[in-house]
């Protein structure tokens, strides 16, 4: 599975955290996840729609299945990522909201604020939203809902 990331300059070091935790772990199929890294990966102060809706861009283009954002709280890079159609993105800081995040709303990215995310916490949100099944049924009428 290819998954997509990217974060500002106040979410960089928790991406690469993440980064390298997905690096040690197995999809599904028992493959390997890849990962698409579009940067940043510098302290540099850069603006995170930039990187937000590259990230949301190669979800909904199909180059990547799921994608992971990250800035300083996590909501200007969701703001962003949520405006390219197709792309359902979740700001979480909870693993309780994570898995609801697949259940519920079959969220194809999630971000979090690096700085306010332990990276313990940012692998255990990423762990429950890969494992967790999206439910269907009365989720399925809501989000064809929300690209009407
Ligand atoms: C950058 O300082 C900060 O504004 C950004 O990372 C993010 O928190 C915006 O929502």
């Amino acid at each position: 599975m290819i998954i997509a990331m990217a974060a500002d300059h106040g979410g960089f070091e928790l991406k690469n955290d993440v980064k390298k935790y997905l690096e040690t772990l197995k999809d599904s199929d028992g493959n390997g996840y890849k990962i698409v890294d579009l940067g940043t990966n510098a302290p540099e102060s850069v603006d995170y729609p930039i990187y937000g809706k590259a990230c949301a861009r190669a979800v909904a283009d199909g180059k990547a299945e799921l994608g992971l954002v990250f800035c300083g709280s996590g909501i200007g890079i969701s703001i962003a990522a949520n405006r390219i159609r197709g792309v359902r993105c979740a700001l979480v800081n909870s693993v309780e909201l994570a898995t609801l995040a697949k259940k519920h709303n079959n969220a194809n990215m999630l971000a979090m604020g690096g700085r306010f995310t332990s990276p313990e916490l940012a692998r255990q949100m990423v762990d429950a939203w890969l494992k967790e099944k999206y439910e269907g049924g009365r989720h399925n009428r809501r989000i064809a809902l929300l690209d009407d």
